[in-house]
């Protein structure tokens, strides 16, 4: 994944203008954090620099056993595993679970959040710190590809992420049995990287399933279609990138 240099701190990860990074909200003292979703390990081994050591235990975990592979062999120093969130294999063991860009991948909220309750210490301490796509994130980016799937394929595209809103959010974290210290949404716009092909090699990573089953033409035809509807709001001619309409919803919240 491509994120701009401006908005990703190597100390906090990705750095909201709202405040404060996401990793300044794992407690200091944490001696045990799971990264749920870790993808690659980037920030496994950014939670492990701040937080590892001889008595504290970071360890990544991943649905797709590709990343686990990709992120064991770029970051040999920590440990990941295979793990599903809505089925995680622990019992009340971990002090924080920390996730970033993940939730918005997972159907079923409710599934998830009871996953992370019981992987969660049970003494009352146990933090979840997460954040992902909000209500309204990428609309922009959304309609136009809903729009010119449609328009020039007659394809109707549904619903692919789960962006809820923060309310919604919260009423379910209390529903699994947390208590909401922070719950909130923001807009991050995010500049994408290499120029005008950057919202297409964008739309063909996030969006692959709708264009797996394209042809190189169709695909071209759709792609200049969003570029063409999208330009007049995510252009930023003066620094010549995109600029992705991201919103994200910001979590903190104790297992009780
Ligand atoms: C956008 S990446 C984020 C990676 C990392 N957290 C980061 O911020 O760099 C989303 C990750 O979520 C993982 N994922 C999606 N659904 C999942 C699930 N149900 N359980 C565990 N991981 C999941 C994907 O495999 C992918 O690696």
């Amino acid at each position: 994944m491509k994120w701009d240099a401006e908005l990703y701190d190597s100390k906090h990860g990705f750095v909201a203008e709202y405040g404060k990074g996401l990793m300044e909200f794992v407690p200091s003292d944490a001696s045990s954090i799971l990264d749920l979703g870790c993808g690659t390990g980037t920030l496994t081994e950014q939670l492990q620099q701040e937080h590892g050591g001889p008595t504290h235990r970071v360890l990544g975990v991943d649905s797709s056993p590709e990343m686990v592979k990709a992120a064991r062999r770029d970051h040999p120093k920590c440990a990941f595993d295979v793990a599903d969130a809505t089925h995680l294999p622990y019992d009340h063991e971990w002090n924080v679970v920390f996730s970033n860009a993940v939730f918005h991948w997972i159907p079923d909220h409710v599934a998830l959040l009871r996953s992370v309750h019981h992987a969660l210490v049970s003494d009352g301490t146990g933090r979840l710190v997460c954040e992902f796509g909000a209500a309204g994130n990428i609309q922009i980016i959304e309609t136009a590809l809903n729009e010119a799937l449609h328009d020039d394929l007659g394809i109707d595209r549904g619903e692919r992420f789960n962006f809820p809103a923060a309310t919604l959010f919260a009423s379910n974290l209390v529903a699994c049995g947390f208590v909401c210290d922070e719950v909130y949404e923001y807009e991050r716009p995010t500049p994408l990287s290499d120029g005008w092909e950057g919202l297409r090699e964008w739309i063909l990573q996030f969006c692959e399933a709708d264009f797996e089953p394209l042809s190189a033409e169709q695909r071209d035809a759709v792609l200049t279609d969003v570029e063409r509807s999208v330009c007049g709001d995510l252009w930023d001619s003066e620094n010549q990138r995109w600029v992705a309409d991201y919103r994200r919803l910001r979590a903190v919240a104790t297992a009780v």
